[in-house]
């Protein structure tokens, strides 16, 4: 068993990835990546990759031993039983990530689903902070295949701004909330520096990768037609609200709290289209 150990879930994932490396550069404990393929993990040095899968809580025995810090990073369905098996195996305290909608779109499913689990983990008895992130830049990942292979985007709501958030910033609040005093009981809502509209991010894509790249803005039942496939039909409804179909103020907001909890600056969305400008090669 050790002591203090940090346990990060979707460890392979935009936020965790991240979120190794942070916590490694500021000297954190033992830290702990899970992943259901240990063997395919290329974590940095000094993380354990360890398996488990968050559908089958009875899976994270071993991952959990001598935790005190999880991280979780929900997706899989289950987490209320991953919950309960932190608890049981005694750790104290719990960073969940959640969405900006709980608060925004508390209507939608989706948000429903993430406030339930956050009252599951409010009733847990372990102490909690909820990391409430609104739209990721790394959601544009879904125009890289099109931006290869066509040199296009097609997508609705062209000139929607919305403060899309760096995945390494959600990581450096997280690591902060892990690891600095202050942060349990407490709910941080999360966005970017700035708004950014689609037209703007591609632009921004093209810069970066250095190609051109077309902005087709296609209307909401074109752009049903590609994601219901994909998503379903709900959630897909629920997408395209969200980019621009049914926004709201507090969806619009750019919100200080990436700044104020870490010190430095949010991460802008052409930092991030720089760093993963060889995915839209
Ligand atoms: N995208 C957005 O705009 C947005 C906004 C707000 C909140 N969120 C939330 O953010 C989360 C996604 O974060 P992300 O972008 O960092 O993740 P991601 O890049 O999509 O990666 C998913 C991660 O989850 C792990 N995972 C998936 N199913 C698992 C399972 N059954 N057992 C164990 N691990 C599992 C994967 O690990 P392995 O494959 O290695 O096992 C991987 O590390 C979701 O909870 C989403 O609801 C997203």
């Amino acid at each position: 068993m050790t002591a203090m150990t940090i346990l990060v879930t979707g460890a392979t994932g935009n936020i965790g990835r991240e979120l190794l490396r942070d916590l490694r550069a500021h000297g954190a404990g033992p830290v702990r990546g899970l992943t259901r393929d240990p063997a395919r993990a290329a974590f940095p040095d000094g993380v354990e990759a360890v398996a488990g899968d968050l559908a089958r809580a009875d899976s994270l025995k071993a991952a959990l031993d001598g935790v005190v810090s999880l991280f979780l990073v929900p997706g899989a369905v289950g987490e209320a039983d991953v919950v309960a098996a932190a608890r049981e195996a005694g750790v104290e305290h719990v960073v969940l990530v959640s969405s900006i909608t709980v608060e925004t779109h508390p209507h939608l499913p989706a948000a429903a689903q993430n406030h339930a689990l956050e009252e599951v983990l409010r009733g847990s008895g372990m102490a909690w902070t909820v990391l409430r992130a609104t739209q990721f830049t790394s959601n544009t990942l879904w125009w890289a295949e099109s931006i290869r292979e066509h040199g296009t985007v097609r997508a609705p709501y062209g000139d929607v701004g919305l403060p899309a958030i760096h995945p390494g910033d959600i990581a450096a609040v997280a690591r902060v909330a892990l690891t600095e005093p202050g942060h349990r009981g407490r709910v941080h809502a999360l966005t970017g520096p700035e708004r950014i509209t689609p037209r703007q991010q591609v632009a921004q894509i093209a810069a970066a990768a250095g190609r051109e790249v077309s902005f087709v803005e296609i209307g909401r039942e074109e752009a049903h037609r590609q994601l219901a496939p994909l998503l379903g039909a709900e959630i897909a409804d629920a997408v395209l609200d969200l980019t621009g179909g049914d926004v709201n103020e507090g969806l619009l907001a750019v919100r200080d709290t990436v700044p104020r909890l870490t010190g430095a600056p949010g991460r802008t969305f052409r930092q991030w289209a720089e760093e993963h400008a060889d995915a839209f090669r």
